[in-house]
């Protein structure tokens, strides 16, 4: 689907905007707080259901009682999400709803300049971009994480009171095996996916004969639900000591090599940005020929980071695409 204008209306500091786009390029040039990451967010709102980077309070413009955003698509069709300080609320197929419907929603790729630290980035942060990709690609992944994260929540609040008891923490504990064993799973499979296209693009940009593989870290590889039960259960005395579950896929990592080595440390500048293009195209990818749609590309700032070679590939890559380019300078 082609997105053929965007309408803001108090969204963070574009109090009326619009903006007809391309169906293949389209470029928003605008000095450091223009309001172009602004406009990249507007659209994701409204194809991923929420924003990459606040909540709709930090979003809605200061002196408004309401943010609105507008898509038009090409064929005809119009999406609305508007938030009044309350409530947000979307308007697809004409029916108003709390939350993006499944159907509406479609397949991005965000490239954002942070995302050219992801290798050297902390655990937490390598897992929030894979669980990013892989919610996109599979809506089970995504409610057994909700699920797995608000279970994990729970337990972590029980731990911190006096006396948390084996009866007590059951019910969480088999929450846990159960979304943990799922999630585990997903991320062992969709790990192999990125893996088999990621050296092969790679070498595409870089011409080089390294080698580049995402590698899954976790303590749990192929374990059973009820293994994984009975080491949440093992694991009471030392949590309830510590005051947090030590143990399960939220301590997962996930990390680049290069060459059989840790990339983070061994690749140089350039090798490093290779990979992540190389990531972004594997990607695309992958939501293409599982969603059978393309996805639309958002590139935040990330021209003047890349030489001209880099540009090239992003651009030759993503050419039957949508894409929306936010710059500060422009480019040619
Ligand atoms: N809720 C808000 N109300 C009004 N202005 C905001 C709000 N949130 C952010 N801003 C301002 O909006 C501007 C645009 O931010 P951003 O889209 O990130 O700009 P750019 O990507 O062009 O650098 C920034 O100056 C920021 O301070
Ligand atoms: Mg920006």
């Amino acid at each position: 689907m082609i997105i053929k204008s965007i309408t803001l209306t108090n969204f963070r500091n574009h109090k009326k905007y619009h903006l007809d786009l391309n169906p293949d390029t389209t470029l928003i040039l605008g000095s450091n707080g223009w309001g172009k990451t602004s406009i990249l967010e507007a659209i994701y709102i409204l194809t991923r259901g929420k924003s990459f980077r606040a909540t709709d309070p930090d979003i809605i413009n200061r002196d408004a009682m309401f943010y609105r955003i507008e898509l038009s698509y090409n064929n005809g069709e119009v999406r609305i999400a508007t938030f009044d300080r309350e409530n947000k609320t979307f308007i697809c197929y004409d029916k108003k709803s709390r939350r993006l419907p499944k159907k509406a929603k479609y397949p991005v790729i965000l490239f954002q300049p942070s995302d050219l630290n992801l290798l050297s980035g902390s655990p937490s942060r390598h897992r929030d971009y894979f669980d990013r990709i892989f919610s996109e690609l599979n809506e089970d992944y995504s409610s057994s994480l909700l699920k797995y994260e608000k279970a994990l929540k729970q337990r972590n609040e029980l731990l911190k009171t006096d006396l948390p008891t084996e009866s007590s923490m059951f019910s969480w504990n088999l929450l846990l095996a159960k979304y943990g064993t799922a999630i585990n799973h997903y991320r062992q499979n969709f790990t192999t996916l990125i893996n088999q296209d990621l050296n092969t693009t790679y070498y595409s940009i870089a011409e080089n004969s390294d080698l580049v593989s995402l590698q899954y870290k976790t303590e749990l590889s192929d374990i059973s639900e009820s293994k994984y039960l009975k080491l949440l259960e093992q694991n009471l005395t030392k949590d309830s000591y510590l005051g947090h579950t030590s143990f399960g896929v939220h301590r997962d990592d996930f990390e680049f090599l290069f060459n059989q080595k840790k990339a983070d440390g061994s690749a140089s500048r350039g090798e490093t940005r290779s990979i992540i293009l190389a990531l972004k195209f594997v990607e695309a990818k992958i939501i293409e020929s599982k969603l059978g749609e393309k996805p639309i590309i958002l590139l935040d700032d990330v021209f003047s980071e890349l030489d001209n070679t880099r540009r090239k590939f992003l651009v030759n890559n993503f050419k039957n695409h949508q894409v929306i380019i936010t710059s500060v300078e422009d480019i040619k």
